[in-house]
């Protein structure tokens, strides 16, 4: 994608690598990603995709290649050096506090974002992500009792309120309705007006399609394709890794 090129890089892995013992996650995967865009990581389950998302947020170590963050090889960073530079995150199977209350849990964004976030601003950043998430009304209740989707909007908020560079979305829609998804959207477009871009991993393909301006197919391991929607869809190497579920592309 010419514009995606043109730009200086916010994110670029260079012949990334991750091995869990005997499994190669991720071989040889190098990719960019420009400011105030929206991509997509899709590929079969057990792709890779969520160990991209760990090995840029630092919950993984590359096993050989470089990751850098906005110009700085990021790949010695902890996971809250990174936070303060602007990387944000959400996961795959949720990370909230159960027993601290709605508000706190965002507020944690807040604290992790360290000067992207500065004190006398957090109250009113916290203010914001919560009514921009419908989060307001329940925002002194504990964080255990709420629902799945709720959860959601918790994780996206606390992501959200240190005004990340990068936001790394790991399935956020998984269980959302129709009404959370458009939100969700809604918040992911207002992301990229602010010069922020997203990496969304995503198997609801009618989100991905919509949302996305380029997108990366990861099969294996292997970043086998990448390129606009509707160039990935047409990809030979990318139908031959979904054989069968052309129309279920994740
Ligand atoms: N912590 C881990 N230890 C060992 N193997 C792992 C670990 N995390 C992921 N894997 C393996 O790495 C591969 C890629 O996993 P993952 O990145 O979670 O895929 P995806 O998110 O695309 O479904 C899979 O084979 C998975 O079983
Ligand atoms: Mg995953």
């Amino acid at each position: 994608m010419e514009t995606a090129t043109a730009s200086p890089a916010t994110l670029q892995l260079e012949q990334v690598s991750v091995r869990y013992g005997g499994v190669q996650a991720l071989q040889d995967v190098s990719l960019r990603i420009a400011p105030g865009r929206v991509y997509g990581l899709i590929g079969p389950n057990g792709a890779g995709k969520s160990t991209t998302i760990n090995v840029i947020a630092g919950f993984t170590q590359a096993s050989s290649g470089r990751v850098r963050f906005q110009g700085s090889d990021i790949g010695a960073w902890a996971p809250h050096q990174r936070a303060r530079a602007g990387l944000a995150r959400t996961f795959q199977n949720l990370a909230l506090f159960g027993s601290m209350t709605v508000r706190e849990n965002v507020a944690c964004g807040a604290a992790a974002a360290g000067s992207r976030c500065p004190a006398s601003a957090r109250e009113a950043l916290v203010d914001a992500e919560l009514q921009r998430f419908g989060l307001a009304a329940v925002q002194h209740e504990p964080m255990a009792v709420q629902s799945l989707g709720t959860r959601k909007r918790i994780e996206l908020a606390r992501a959200l309120v240190g005004k990340p560079a990068l936001l790394l979305l790991d399935e956020p829609a998984a269980g959302l309705s129709a009404d959370e998804i458009r939100a969700l959207s809604d918040a992911v477009r207002a992301v990229c007006r602010t010069g922020a871009s997203v990496l969304l991993i995503e198997h609801d393909m009618e989100l991905v399609m919509g949302l996305c301006e380029h997108l990366f197919v990861l099969d294996f391991g292997k970043l086998i394709a990448q390129g606009t929607p509707d160039a990935v869809r047409a990809d030979a190497a990318v139908q031959a890794a979904y054989f069968g579920a052309a129309d279920e592309l994740c």
